[in-house]
């Protein structure tokens, strides 16, 4: 990005595009815009709205914390809190080449780890997108993709890499990250209970995902063994843990939002029946449920009621849609709307391209934040170039101003969902690591640390002993890494069948 102070420069877009931008001269003068003290009196309702105070997140943090047991002790609860099978931690002694796949949000990925042991690993990638009919297409197609692009990648690009040299009927380990709440009997099976994330593939919810993947592997022949169905907070759990194992919690900020720490089997009623005998098992918690439906503990604003009914799945995720990636910039886009409405923004000019669900990504807000010119150049190329409208300074700063109170929102929400694992274990004396990753966390700027000042907020002092850090890639490393502990598990004859 280069801009100048003033007046004008260029700024490269997310799209890779680099514009020129050019502040008018008394802009606020010659455009019949909003003027500096309406917005600042519109920000002020704002402010309130979206404000979270130490009192209402510790209050948040006790709902939480209850719900994480009720989630415990019954299975189908609305925070599922899903046993994965993972029992305890990874040794580092775990060695040897697997395959992962992982269908997250936005992209499929492929990888061959090879875990080296130590909290070493080596990775190759390829990279897919997905489009958005193949999100809502029929599941089993969609899995065929999956297959496919396996194939294609254990045929092209690891023969490239000096190959994968497999005896007549081999097959290579492969851990299969799938980041939708499944509920599990055992660790290579899974029910999908919903989509999340806009996905709505049909003949999939209430199906077992891993058998499904299976059908579509041996439709295209692909030499591979699924070992593993994994959530992507798991995965970042244990591959955090295998490089730092002061990691205790993992948790995602990205298209979606979740969590997932490690139990005691004491503590999960509901295992009781099969009989584990001790040990630990890595809990996918699923928070991005907490208080759907009922909608009793979250605090929200007439802009997150319309995101929640205008979504394909009203009611649901109620959490996550206060906080992830895929929402922020929805209700950013919302607020903007409801003063065009009023007659407060963009008088005179066509604002037809705000109009459409969706269009305001939530990489915007990250841009108009970390603007750091005083004209806000950024935030001009935004709203002229995706948009074709023009701000005055006053409505930059106001649109600056309700990302930075959407987005610490956002922040402080995930702060109490932290918070509650911490206090329902116990960690906050000893204090721990928190693996945390995902695009939010990852790019907004100031995340981490509005996370960090909240868990001081509900905590005190204390809270600082909790400590977030960006996570080890848990959707590729963790899965292999998963995949390897149930090889070594399995081999040993401990617990087999699950
Ligand atoms: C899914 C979780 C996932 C999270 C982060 C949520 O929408 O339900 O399974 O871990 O997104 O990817």
């Amino acid at each position: 990005m280069v801009l100048s102070r003033r007046g004008s420069g260029s700024i490269t877009l997310p799209t890779g595009q680099t514009l020129a931008v050019h502040t008018r001269t008394h802009d606020e003068e010659d455009l019949p815009h909003a003027t500096k003290k309406t917005m600042a009196d519109h920000l002020r309702k704002y402010e309130s709205a979206f404000t979270l105070t130490p009192q209402r997140m510790r209050m948040i943090v006790e709902a939480f914390k209850e719900t994480l047991e009720v989630g415990l002790d019954k299975p189908g609860q609305i925070v599922p809190m899903i046993p994965t099978f993972v029992f305890g931690w990874p040794t580092g002694e775990e060695k040897g080449e697997f395959l992962a796949v992982d269908l997250g949000g936005t992209n499929l990925r492929v990888c061959l780890v090879t875990v080296q042991g130590d909290g070493k690993f080596e990775i190759t990638q390829s990279k897919y997108r997905l489009t958005e009919e193949q999100k809502q297409d029929d599941g089993q197609k969609l899995f065929d993709f999956c297959a496919e692009c396996l194939k294609t990648f254990i045929d092209t690009s690891l023969t490239e890499h000096g190959g994968l040299h497999l005896a007549a009927g081999e097959k290579i380990p492969l851990g299969f990250t799938f980041s939708y709440p499944c509920s599990q009997d055992r660790i290579d099976h899974g029910v999908l209970i919903r989509w999340t994330k806009g996905f709505g593939a049909t003949n999939t919810e209430g199906h077992d995902v891993a058998a499904m993947f299976r059908q579509s592997l041996e439709k295209y022949d692909v030499p591979v063994g699924l070992e593993a169905l994994i959530n992507d907070t798991t995965g970042t759990l244990i591959a955090s843990h295998y490089v730092n194992p002061k990691t205790k919690i993992a948790v995602i900020f990205g298209t979606g939002c979740n969590a997932a720490y490690m139990e005691h089997v004491k503590d999960i009623p509901k295992l009781q029946p099969l009989g584990i005998d001790g040990g630990d098992m890595a809990i996918n918690c699923e928070w991005g449920a907490f208080d759907s439906f009922e909608h009793e503990h979250l605090p929200r604003t007439k802009y997150d009621i319309i995101v929640d009914q205008t979504s394909n799945k009203p009611g649901e995720q109620a959490f996550e849609k206060l906080i992830s990636g895929r929402y922020l910039g929805e209700i950013l886009r919302l607020v903007i709307c409801e003063l065009i409405d009023e007659g407060v923004l963009f008088l005179g000019q066509n604002t037809y391209k705000l109009e459409s669900p969706y269009v305001f990504e939530t990489a915007f807000l990250s841009l108009m934040e970390s603007d750091p010119t005083e004209e806000l150049l950024m935030i001009i190329g935004i709203f002229s170039h995706f948009f074709a409208v023009e701000t005055t300074l006053a409505e930059r700063q106001f649109f600056r101003a309700l990302a930075k109170l959407i987005g610490r929102r956002a922040a402080r929400l995930s702060a109490c969902g932290i918070a509650a694992i911490v206090s329902k274990m116990g960690y906050l004396e000893e204090g721990c690591l928190v693996g945390a990753d995902g695009s939010l966390y990852n790019k907004y700027p100031g995340f981490a640390d509005r996370v960090h000042e909240g868990l001081v907020d509900i905590f005190g002092d204390k809270g600082r002993n909790i400590v977030t850090h960006h996570a080890e890639d848990g959707s590729g490393v963790g899965s292999a890494i998963i995949a390897a502990m149930t090889k070594r598990r399995k081999d040993a004859g401990i617990y087999p069948n699950l």
